[in-house]
């Protein structure tokens, strides 16, 4: 009766224009008619939304929506924040009516992020995802949206919190070195077969999330994903899936080379949004098996690759 997925998120941006170039043109996402330079929405998948970008000062995660199977599964899952203490805001018609769900309730974590959980997400089959720069697709269904790095300000309250009430599972922890001594312990946490969907650390970084991930359906998918935010044209000069002449690509950067995980196996990227935190497009995770997953603990990030282009 617990969390199914993470459904949506939502980020606070001081430049709306830019990041709708930067989903459009290089990420490759679907953006949903009537989108303006204050809210724009995104689509992934066969759901009307997935990720939403509001105007804000904060430029940083404002929300992020997690899913539940039914009417029951959110009852109950009221009563277990309740029980916690958990100040939970019920019977918001007007949100649910925003978000495109039957119903959900809005809550704060521990830290002050705002979290939702729904069921009823709005399905658009009658109106294919056609991805705006020719991406196969990509990987959402019982997985989710994605991934986010959360950083927060104590550890034990965070996994005490997303572990002990929301009901995470750990899939593995890796012990990050940042440099000067200072080793962070960054913890994986699974609710369905992605291998995280939330990854949580008590790290100095300066906003809540570090990044997020998109999944894609082929590695090829990453590749190209990687040459338009790197700025090398489409080889394809007859696409019309071509990269215009003079798109920004000041206003995107690679930060992290192609390169593996070492825990959930993901073959990824990153890169920096025009908020400053970074996107991580990925493609080849393995899943966990609730049944047969152990632990195991990591001292590196990357089987290979994965050089940080910070600073250079
Ligand atoms: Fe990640």
């Amino acid at each position: 009766m617990g969390i199914k997925s993470l459904g949506y998120m939502g980020f606070s941006v001081s430049d709306v224009p830019a990041w709708r170039s930067f989903l459009t043109e290089k990420v490759g996402l679907m953006e949903v008619v009537g989108s303006d330079d204050d809210n724009a929405l995104y689509r992934m998948d066969s759901r009307s939304w997935r990720l939403a970008v509001d105007k804000g000062s904060t430029d940083d995660l404002a929300f992020a929506g997690y899913e539940v199977a039914n009417p029951q599964a959110l009852k109950s899952f009221t009563e277990r924040l309740q029980e916690a203490c958990v100040q939970v805001k019920t019977g918001d018609a007007q949100l649910a009516e925003k978000r495109g769900v039957m119903e959900l309730i809005s809550f704060e974590d521990p830290f002050g992020l705002p979290l939702e959980i729904y069921y009823g997400a709005t399905e658009i089959f009658e109106q294919p995802f056609v991805s705006s720069r020719g991406i196969t697709g990509f990987l959402t269904g019982d997985q989710g949206a994605g991934h986010y790095l959360y950083v927060v300000p104590n550890i034990e309250k965070g996994l005490e919190f997303y572990t002990g009430i929301m009901g995470f599972e750990m899939s593995d922890v890796i012990d990050i070195e940042m440099g000067q001594g200072i080793t962070v312990r960054a913890y994986f946490l699974h609710c369905n077969g992605r291998h995280h969907s939330l990854a949580i650390a008590e790290a100095p970084l300066p906003k809540k999330i570090h990044h997020f991930l998109l999944q894609v359906l082929t590695l090829d998918d990453v590749g190209h994903a990687y040459d338009r935010i790197d700025g090398v044209k489409d080889s394809s000069s007859d696409s019309n899936l071509q990269v215009p002449e003079n798109s920004d690509a000041a206003a995107s950067k690679v930060t992290t080379t192609l390169g593996r995980h070492v825990n959930d196996h993901m073959i990824s990227f990153y890169s920096e949004t025009p908020s400053g935190f970074e996107l991580e497009i990925g493609w080849g995770a393995r899943e966990v098996d609730d049944q047969t997953w152990v632990m195991a603990r990591h001292k590196r990030t990357a089987m290979w690759g994965h050089k940080s282009l910070r600073n250079k």
